[in-house]
């Protein structure tokens, strides 16, 4: 696979769409954006000591219904890694890492589709390693500073795309997920309901037990509360 390594750019996931054409996995890595970008159209906060990459990959015949394990092998690879330094990592369904409920890496995915097929995934992964956090301190983690071990962004860039490479079976994602079987609170519009999370499906939905009985909920339309 083509590792580009970047000093700066806006966003890894833009820059790395100008190789769509040449159907050619390749993995960006800038130190720094200038316009990093988060989901639901947020912006991500990219200064200089975080890891920020972008892994462009093609598929031969991959169902856009199968979407979420894209998700899952990205989630598993941050856990992994963070594992690697001794930080016990979990995932906030579907796409935060968190430590010690507060976020450590942000994952943005953007699918090209053909038909039922996705031909290839834009898979864009942030972490916190040593970048200044000032002013999010209260929602964000830095892996230096739960690390057992001395760490640079380089060092913890190679475990990362190491992993990136590697196979995953989506139990490992569920194994990774940090609240299973607590309450939490499911946010749908205006609507707040207290619910105990049960299980991830392979498609990616969330099983619930609500006061009126179980429920399957998909990321696309509610987000979570875990602090209740
Ligand atoms: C989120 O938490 O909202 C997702 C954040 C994803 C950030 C990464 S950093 C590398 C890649 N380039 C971007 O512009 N965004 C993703």
């Amino acid at each position: 696979m083509t590792i580009e390594y970047l000093e700066e750019v806006d966003s890894t996931n833009v820059y790395i769409k100008q190789y769509l054409p040449t159907a050619k996995d390749r993995i960006v890595c800038a130190k720094r954006q200038t316009g990093g970008k988060g989901t639901k159209g947020r912006s991500f906060l990219s200064h200089e000591g975080g890891l920020y990459l972008s892994v462009l990959r093609f598929y031969n015949d991959f169902f856009a219904k199968d979407a979420f394990q894209i998700m899952a092998h990205a989630a598993v690879s941050v856990c992994k890694t963070a594992a690697d330094f001794g930080v016990k990592a979990q995932i906030k369904w579907p796409n935060d890492v968190l430590v010690e409920d507060k976020k450590l890496c942000g994952i943005l995915i953007e699918n090209v589709l053909k038909g039922e097929k996705i031909e290839a995934s834009i898979v864009g992964i942030g972490v916190n390693v040593n970048n200044d956090l000032t002013g999010l301190n209260d929602i964000a983690i830095r892996l230096c500073d739960v690390a057992s071990c001395e760490l640079t962004v380089e060092n913890v860039r190679d475990h990362l795309i190491a992993h990136l490479q590697e196979e995953i079976y989506f139990n490992e994602y569920v194994s990774y997920i940090g609240f299973l079987n607590r309450q939490v609170l499911v946010i749908e519009g205006e609507k707040k309901q207290l619910a105990v999370v049960r299980s991830v499906r392979e498609d990616g939905n969330l099983e619930v037990e609500m006061s009126n009985g179980m429920k399957i909920l998909s990321a696309a339309e509610i987000s979570l509360r875990l602090d209740v």
